[in-house]
């Protein structure tokens, strides 16, 4: 069954991302498909290397200069990987921003807080220095940041890492972005910064109408924050659909080996998670067919053959990629039973 959604603020369509090394092309995004429409949440989860960011950064068009694309990235139905320089910079900020997985890294070390917030206020937004300075302050409370006026004057060494943290998200949220693309958001915030900047996040996105892809390791975190939720593998696009049905009845192998590496909140604290043996498939030279294959415990030869990996409609848009779906009498969680974030912390 086809479910019939809005016109897609973002169209990912067979998207290749790699990088060139000395030892062969790493292939970060291997084929992959996603859309996110206006005011929708998509989370986007896997272990660590399974491309997330390397998928953020193409939609940005901020790949390192060894990069390579190709498929199609349809932001607003203009192809950014296509696009002048001149038209891509003119998006970044009012039309898609993101907020970085290393949030230190990306200030600007040498310029004042105040301006690298302002600047694509009165670039895109075209207002006066002045009231971009009012809505800075406005936008530093909202993130919670104490004595916001001062803090303008600040450069980012005179800040901790959480405040640099929130400081981005107030840059990224500046020029009222139909898309923000938010990797690993909050990861160095307490739980109660946390609940507040998802909470922003989410007033946003319902107001504004701004899609949100929300990237996190914290499955608890995308489950009760999300409209869908996509998983990715080794560059590759396992499953996807409505963040309930994929939590509650994972089809993917993988969706499943995830979830039960995640604590819930009737599992005692101290429980031990099981935890998903082996790693990675080496990005430069992935096994033909299921790349999750070589540590499935459901697998067998059929996994291997190529193609085997590729996303089966399901019912309410539901797809995975799976040849030995789990039955769906299913083992997964109840998406309102993942731990929230605070519970997930060691
Ligand atoms: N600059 C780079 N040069 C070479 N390979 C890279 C580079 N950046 C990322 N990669 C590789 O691309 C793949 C995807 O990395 P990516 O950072 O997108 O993973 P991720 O899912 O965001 O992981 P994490 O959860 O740790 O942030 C990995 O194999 C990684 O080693
Ligand atoms: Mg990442």
């Amino acid at each position: 069954m086809t479910v019939s959604r809005p016109q897609p603020l973002l169209s990912v369509a067979d998207l290749h991302t790699w990088i060139a090394t000395d030892s062969g092309p790493v292939r970060a995004v291997d084929g992959v498909t996603l859309e996110v429409a206006a005011g929708e949440a998509v989370g986007l989860v896997g272990e660590s290397g399974s491309g997330k960011s390397m998928l953020a950064k193409t939609v940005m068009g901020l790949l390192p200069d060894r990069a390579g694309t190709s498929g199609s990235v349809l932001l607003d139905g203009v192809d950014v990987l296509t696009a002048s320089e001149k038209v891509r910079q003119s998006m970044l900020g009012p039309k898609v921003a993101m907020v970085f997985q290393d949030a230190g890294r990306a200030l600007n070390p040498v310029v004042r807080i105040g301006r690298q917030i302002t600047e694509g206020m009165v670039r895109h937004l075209g207002i006066s220095g002045s009231e971009a300075r009012e809505r800075a302050v406005a936008l530093l409370t909202e993130v919670g940041v104490p004595d916001p006026r001062r803090r303008l004057s600040n450069y980012p060494f005179q800040l901790s890492g959480g405040m640099r943290q929130r400081i981005m998200i107030a840059i990224a949220l500046a020029c009222e972005p139909d898309l923000l693309i938010a990797d690993e958001p909050t990861t160095a915030l307490d739980v109660t910064v946390q609940r507040q900047i998802l909470d922003l996040l989410d007033r946003v996105r319902t107001t504004r109408g701004m899609g949100l892809v929300l990237i996190s390791h914290d499955l608890g975190l995308v489950a009760g924050r999300t409209d869908r939720v996509a998983v990715m593998y080794a560059g590759r696009m396992v499953e996807e659909g409505p963040t309930d049905a994929v939590f509650d009845s994972p089809q993917h192998r993988y969706t499943e080996a995830l979830l039960a590496s995640t604590p819930s909140l009737d599992a005692p604290r101290a429980r031990r998670m099981r935890v998903i043996e082996g790693a990675l498939p080496d990005p430069r030279r992935p096994p033909e067919g299921c790349r999750f294959a070589p540590r499935c415990g459901a697998a067998d030869a059929a996994c291997g053959v190529p193609g085997a990996d590729v996303l089966r409609d399901g019912v309410l848009g539901h797809r995975h990629a799976c040849v030995h779906p789990v039955p769906l009498s299913g083992v997964g969680v109840p998406a309102g039973a993942l731990a929230p974030a605070d519970e997930t912390r060691s």
